[in-house]
């Protein structure tokens, strides 16, 4: 049986929420029976469609890699990514686009980044759990000029606080903070009674969550601080190709076990 809502939010204080992004079936299987929650990343775009942020994703490549992930899991929570520009107009909008991401795919919920308080209230009273997603907002990365930490000043960690008490109260069932120092991770932990999840917002929050490939190193250039590798899947899969190139070119591949 799949993880529900309230199963998500009974587990704030009790044991650390296990987060981790998934975009295909067959990564969504293999992560399935270890996770909380499957996310459906907007940084698909950034990770498997090559692009310099996640602006350009569309509301169709999200349902398209969420569906896979519904297909691909039995029991985790999963949530999908509204992208950028598919929410941010209107309540309106904000709810025939999710509706549509909830219907297509299948998923639980949707994630939105910002403390957009109307659309998030409208999109729960309409029966569709929306995870809220504060601090660093990739969406908003050419208004930061950058991905930079946030909550640097007083007054920026102020306004992180206040951006997580008004997406509680406007009824997100969780919250991502993003890229924030420990302090103000450890006084929103401490304010909310939603379970936190953080990326780069040290171990105060309720819970971790981190891209896959960042996770399994599929990549060798691409390395964030607050990324720990815990395998070196670049290393691994470049020794395989050489291996086939080695057999393909000594004529040792295809046996003829491997023929008909
Ligand atoms: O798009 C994403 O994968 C995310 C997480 C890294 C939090 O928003």
């Amino acid at each position: 049986m799949r993880k529900t809502i309230e199963n998500i939010k009974a587990q704030k204080r009790l044991e650390k929420l296990v987060v981790l992004t998934a975009y295909s079936a067959p990564i969504a299987k293999l992560l399935d029976p270890h996770v909380d929650i499957l996310l459906v990343g907007d940084s698909l775009g950034m990770v498997i469609y090559g692009m310099d942020s996640t602006l350009g994703v569309t509301l169709d490549m999200m349902i398209a890699h969420g569906k896979a992930v519904v297909k691909g899991s039995e029991k985790a929570l999963v949530v999908v990514d509204m992208p950028y520009g598919t929410y941010e107009n209107s309540p309106q909008q904000a709810l025939q686009n999710a509706k549509k991401i909830i219907e297509e795919t299948g998923a639980q919920a949707v994630k939105l980044e910002g403390a957009l308080t109307d659309i998030i209230s409208h999109l729960v009273g309409n029966n569709i759990p929306v995870m809220a997603h504060i601090g660093l907002q990739p969406q908003s990365v050419e208004k930061y000029g950058g991905y930079k930490i946030q909550g640097k000043t007083e007054e920026s960690a102020k306004q992180i606080l206040a951006d997580a008490i008004a997406v509680e109260k406007a009824g997100a069932f969780a919250v991502v903070i993003e890229g924030v120092k420990r302090e103000v991770a450890e006084t929103v932990t401490a304010t909310l009674k939603i379970p936190t999840i953080g990326i780069g917002a040290s171990v105060a929050c309720d819970g971790q969550v981190l891209v896959i490939y960042d996770l399994i190193g599929l990549y060798q250039d691409i390395r964030p601080k607050f990324v720990r590798q815990y395998a070196q899947l670049h290393q691994t899969v470049g020794d395989a190709i050489e291996s086939y190139i080695q057999d393909v070119q000594s004529g040792n591949f295809p046996s003829e076990k491997e023929s008909f």
